[in-house]
């Protein structure tokens, strides 16, 4: 019986052979100090680093690459270390969201351009997981995230504090008189104590949790702190695992299943993830060919309880997650519970159940047994209504139980700049029933959908002791806040969306459990206003026009609509 030649790797294409080009594609790497046997055939590996020194959240990257690079040696690969862009949350303006789409567009052509067989993407800070998944999924090699891990806990007069809720906290504190601006300023220095992303719950953390539910890093993955000596080494154990998944041509495709992705809504409720996965989790779909819904958000999550009890849904923070053992015990107990595929594959090997045999929960409170969570329905709600035909969300877990049915009276902000202009007006026309609004704030009003819809409340009222109020708009909003506040509004504002209509003093209606959002104004008069309204101006050079023209909506992920799919790893055509 005769066998098939082995298939030849895609780095063949460039390392192997007696031409020109091959000569040019060796010598120049042998620059770096390679020897011949690196180009035999070897399995290259990219290691796709994010570092930057102005991502404080992916500062430590540089030695994580080293441990990749020493796994990938270890098994036999050769590792070739790239840089792509880098999105940091806290500098990036307007908005690091405005990059994501820009950056997986770096890292697609990055890999497909070069001669790599397989890929480790190193991510952390919010966008830069989404973005170089959607890259790669775009390219589909072999491939594994290594996330950064979380930042030590914060602690400020021997209370636990936690990145982003605190700052919340603390600024809306000033604001109502009850904390001085110097204790302000020393709070500072006490909440990010280490290298890593935030250590609440919040976006990074999420999609780190996500990408542990996927199977597409592996276990343990999401909550080793980032100084952790385990961190380096999960880092050198995905660098060995990469070179067995190309061996074996386990490709992105392979593990981000259907299967995968409901996993990752379910896990999403458990954590009290943030809603900015909501987004990323369709986009990332989109690429691989995955479908996947708004209103699978709604369905799969629904029934599921949170029962990770951290900020700022909850308690403590991303240090005591992993020494209560971590996403394994969620995982776990969703299995347990009929809440998880378990035959869904993992980039460890096998499928995801067959890593959680050893699972155990050292500390019930911070990941509570199913029968008592944190909230009963934890998941992302859907609403849909006269208010958003296309879908809104919000997050059960970080509002105020109170009011998730609510009616109230509209006070409208026309744009985030008006906002600022008068919310601390003493003369603003707001009580604690009233329902603020904030428009254009969406994918194309302002560019990127920037993380304002949990807009402070008016000072006046702070200083009265009211501590939330429904509040709605077509913005994102920080995975770190909380509040009763209904986001991602579609279709937005600027793209003629009913929220544009909004007048205040309109009543608006939210009822959660009846996953309903609507404006109470008759139709004749929704029409009038709709005739008269008119759209903003779009930008008309630069990477914003190709922006502003080609984003979705948030209820699709907000991708660029020409970027939808995976293209391959061909190359388009030769050079040379
Ligand atoms: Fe980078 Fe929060 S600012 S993870």
């Amino acid at each position: 019986m005769s066998s098939s030649p082995p298939k030849k790797r895609r780095s063949q294409a460039w390392f192997e052979g007696h031409s020109k080009d091959n000569f040019i594609h060796r010598s120049w790497m042998k620059s770096e100090g390679l020897p011949d046997d690196s180009f035999d055939g070897r399995p290259v590996i990219g290691i796709c680093n994010t570092w930057s020194d102005l991502t404080p959240c992916n500062h430590h990257f540089r030695d994580l690459a080293e441990r990749v690079r020493h796994g990938v040696l270890q098994a036999g690969g050769l590792a070739l270390e790239f840089p792509v862009s880098s999105l940091g949350e806290t500098l990036m303006r307007p908005t690091a969201m405005l990059f994501r789409n820009l950056a997986s567009m770096d890292v697609e052509e990055a890999i497909r351009a070069h001669p790599l067989d397989g890929v480790v993407l190193l991510a952390g800070c919010d966008k830069t997981t989404p973005a170089t998944l959607m890259g790669a999924a775009s390219v589909d090699l072999p491939t594994i995230v290594v996330s950064g891990g979380a930042m030590l806990n914060g602690r400020f007069r021997g209370q636990p504090i936690g990145s982003g809720t605190h700052v919340w906290k603390f600024s809306e504190a000033v604001a109502a008189g009850t904390m001085s601006e110097q204790e302000f300023m020393q709070a500072e220095r006490c909440m990010s104590r280490s290298s890593g992303v935030c250590m609440t719950m919040g976006t990074a953390s999420t999609m780190a949790c996500l990408v542990e539910a996927m199977g597409i890093g592996l276990p343990d993955n999401a909550a080793i702190p980032a100084v952790d000596a385990r961190r380096a080494e999960l880092a050198q154990r995905a660098g060995r695992r990469i070179v067995e998944l190309v061996r074996q041509d386990v490709r992105l495709s392979h593990i981000l299943t259907r299967e995968s992705f409901e996993n990752a809504i379910r896990v999403c409720g458990a954590i009290g993830g943030s809603t900015n996965a909501v987004i990323h989790l369709l986009a990332i779909a989109g690429r691989v060919g995955v479908p996947l819904t708004l209103d699978d958000w709604d369905r799969l999550g629904r029934d599921v309880p949170t029962i990770v009890d951290l900020m700022p849904s909850g308690r403590f923070l991303m240090e005591d997650f992993y020494y209560a053992g971590g996403l394994p015990v969620v995982l776990r107990r969703l299995l347990e519970a009929g809440l998880l595929h378990g035959q869904a594959p993992s980039v460890a090997g096998g499928v995801l159940a067959d890593h959680l045999a050893q699972a155990q929960c050292h500390d019930d409170q911070v990941i509570r047994p199913l029968a008592q969570p944190l909230v009963e329905q934890g998941g992302i709600a859907v609403l849909r209504g006269n208010l958003a035909p296309d879908g809104a969300v919000l997050k059960p877990s970080a509002a105020t139980p109170e009011l998730l049915r609510h009616t109230g009276r509209a006070v409208v902000f026309e744009s985030i700049e008006d906002y600022k202009a008068r919310i601390g007006d003493p003369e603003l026309d707001v009580d604690a029933s009233c329902v603020l609004v904030l428009k254009n704030c969406g994918p194309r009003g302002y560019p990127g959908m920037a993380e304002v819809g949990n807009m402070g409340l008016p000072p006046k009222l702070l200083r009265q002791g009211v501590t939330d109020m429904v509040r709605i708009s077509d913005a994102r909003m920080s995975g770190t806040a909380f509040g009763t506040v209904v986001l991602h509004t579609a279709p937005e504002a600027a793209a003629g969306g009913p929220l544009a209509l909004v007048r205040d003093g309109d009543l608006i209606e939210l009822d959660v459990a009846a996953r309903r959002l609507q404006l109470l104004v008759d139709d004749a008069e929704l029409q009038r206003r709709q005739a008269a309204w008119t759209p903003p101006p779009l930008p008309d050079s630069g990477y914003v026009r190709l922006y502003v023209r080609h984003v979705q909506q948030a209820n699709l992920g907000a991708d660029l609509d020409f970027l939808n799919g995976c293209r391959g790893d061909a190359v388009p055509r030769e050079s040379h």
